[in-house]
């Protein structure tokens, strides 16, 4: 059974296991298939708990975690926020647990922050968190013509947003 409970300092060995997975971050970060390393994950950690604009999710299969999504760039005045979600075992993606987990963030976003709108960034080649989205009711509202390089290849950057029913 699928869960979600809030971010914890114990997920940071989690958090750089799946950020440093290949299958994982080939389409995540600024620079697509960058390492992280304990260390930056800690400090990325103490950011976090000072930070009232964010608010991260650890999703779990019973109690083991699996992957983590949140909500960054939380606005009250203009009531919208900027969504994030990794699925970071293996064993895990493909099997509708993405849906899932993005339904209880959505259902958090609106209801529980009562926000206006939700955004978010995805690499147009990444065609299961594209076909994700769409599935969910998010709309492309611009494409960003070769925003991020990776390898020598460049990559189109899609803008999309939900909102509030
Ligand atoms: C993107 C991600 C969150 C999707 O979660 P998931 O649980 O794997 O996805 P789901 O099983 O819910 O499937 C979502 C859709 O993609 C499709 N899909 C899943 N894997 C696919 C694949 N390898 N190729 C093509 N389509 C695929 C599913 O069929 C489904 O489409 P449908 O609703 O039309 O049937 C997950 O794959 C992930 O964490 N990827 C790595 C990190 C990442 O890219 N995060 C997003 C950053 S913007």
């Amino acid at each position: 059974m699928i869960t979600v409970r809030l971010h914890r300092r114990e997920d940071i060995p989690y958090r750089v296991k799946w950020m440093n997975n290949p299958k994982v971050n080939k389409f995540i970060g600024d620079r697509l298939g960058s390492k992280t390393t304990l260390k930056e994950q800690t400090v990325w950690f103490s950011n976090y708990q000072k930070d009232k604009t964010k608010k991260f999710f650890t999703i779990c299969d019973q109690k083991k975690p699996i992957g983590f999504m949140g909500l960054k760039n939380i606005s009250k005045e203009n009531r919208n926020a900027e969504l994030f979600i990794l699925i970071g075992e293996d064993n895990y993606r493909g099997k509708g647990i993405g849906k899932i987990a993005m339904q209880w963030l959505l259902n958090y976003g609106f209801q529980k922050c009562k926000l206006h709108k939700i955004n978010l960034g995805v690499i147009k080649d990444n065609i299961p968190a594209v076909k994700l989205y769409k599935s969910l009711g998010f709309k492309i509202e611009g494409v960003m013509k070769d925003e991020v390089c990776s390898n020598g290849r460049y990559y189109d950057f899609l803008s999309m947003a939900i909102f509030e029913k």
